[in-house]
């Protein structure tokens, strides 16, 4: 494996070389806005079975196709609706991932046997490089072995996928630190099937109707209709037992949720000889830092979200390496991005809340 670092800026040959051992079939993580993906050349089947083999993905998980071009756009789709046009116009590129009618040129095993593709424009200057220099798009899942926390940080990346990519491009800690909304457009209204920072208003505020697909908060129930595979896998979860503090579903003042939290958890401590981790807001460090038997790890202050949110799968993953009997993590507010992160906390805790 090579590690490029351009965090200072990009290395025109070092980039050159990475673009084009992907369209060569090698595998190469590299920064989006949104995390960091494992990226290979969407045409060839042989590269894209190396991600599936690298992550230990289940066969029925599809990838995402990341463009850089609306000429990129038509070659891998067919029949973009005028409303898909204009969500096009308004979010790409960005942290938006658009499901859509794919072309012949991508193969079955990029989409797991499906006849619709996820795209996305990112964001990010190295991915837009990588992927015109290479010429073709990148099919990218996000950076991590199956089933644990997407990667957001080099440090995290590095340790788990070493030895199972060609390469790896350190763009620095990734600006969002939640994967792009998914969205899939069914008669002229947005279903969103994973909420990211791109929110239900961003879309109301354009004139289009929005849904949220009702497995963002609800496990998966035998029967049910799925309109994304990644919605019936396990996601994000620490090894130790983990359970989410959701003190927002009740009808009270900011306040009166912080201190009922720190109650919430100062009973939880005292209640028992275990070690436990607390991964929670800045606000309640102070009180529940100094109890012997608590790790508190500090995801960032409750009144910025966007600072939680690219804090929250390094915070994860810190919990492991702390060595406790259990874990608690405080819920955040259901608007905006706290949907996304709600939607991850849940996931992560395999759907404890207490
Ligand atoms: O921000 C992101 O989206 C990152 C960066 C690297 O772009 N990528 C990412 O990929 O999160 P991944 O593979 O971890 O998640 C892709 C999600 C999965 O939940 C998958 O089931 C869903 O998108 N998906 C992909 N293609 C689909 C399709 N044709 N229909 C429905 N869902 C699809
Ligand atoms: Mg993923």
């Amino acid at each position: 494996m090579r590690l490029y670092d351009f965090k200072k800026g990009i290395i025109n040959s070092k980039l050159n070389e990475v673009a084009k051992a992907i369209k060569e079939g090698k595998i190469a993580v590299f920064p989006t806005e949104t995390v960091y993906g494992i990226g290979a050349n969407a045409y060839d089947e042989n590269a894209v079975n190396s991600i599936f083999k690298a992550k230990g993905r289940p066969s029925d998980n599809p990838l995402i196709v990341h463009i850089c071009d609306i000429e990129m756009l038509n070659k891998v789709t067919k029949g973009v609706s005028r409303i898909e046009k204009l969500i096009i116009d308004k979010f790409w590129p960005g942290p938006l991932t658009i499901i859509l009618q794919k072309s012949d040129k991508i193969p079955l095993n990029v989409t797991c046997g499906l006849d619709t593709v996820g795209i996305r424009m990112p964001d990010e200057k190295i991915a837009l490089e990588l992927i015109k220099k290479a010429g073709i798009p990148i099919a990218a899942p996000s950076a991590n072995i199956s089933g644990r926390p997407s990667g957001t940080n080099i440090a995290d990346i590095v340790d788990e996928l070493k030895d199972k990519v060609d390469y790896i491009i350190d763009g620095g800690n990734t600006n969002i630190g939640v994967e792009s909304t998914v969205i899939k457009v069914v008669a002229n209204q947005v279903n969103i099937l994973r909420p990211g920072i791109i929110s239900p208003e961003d879309f109301e505020k354009i004139g289009i109707k929005v849904k949220l697909d009702t497995h963002i908060f609800e496990d998966v129930k035998q029967g049910d209709k799925i309109e994304s595979p990644g919605m019936k896998h396990r996601h994000y979860a620490p090894k130790t037992n983990t359970f989410l503090v959701d003190c927002y579903k009740e009808n009270t003042k900011e306040d009166a949720k912080g201190k009922k939290m720190i109650a919430k958890i100062l009973k939880i401590a005292s209640g028992t000889e275990d070690i436990i981790c607390v991964i929670g807001c800045s606000e309640n460090k102070k009180a529940l830092e100094k109890i012997s038997n608590i790790h508190y790890i500090d995801y960032g202050s409750k009144y910025n979200l966007l600072e939680i949110s690219k804090n929250i799968f390094t915070s994860l993953r810190q919990v492991d390496k702390k060595k406790v009997n259990r874990c608690y993590i405080e819920g955040v507010k259901k608007e905006g991005i706290g949907i996304a992160i709600m939607n991850r906390l849940i996931r992560a805790c395999d759907y404890n809340i207490v």
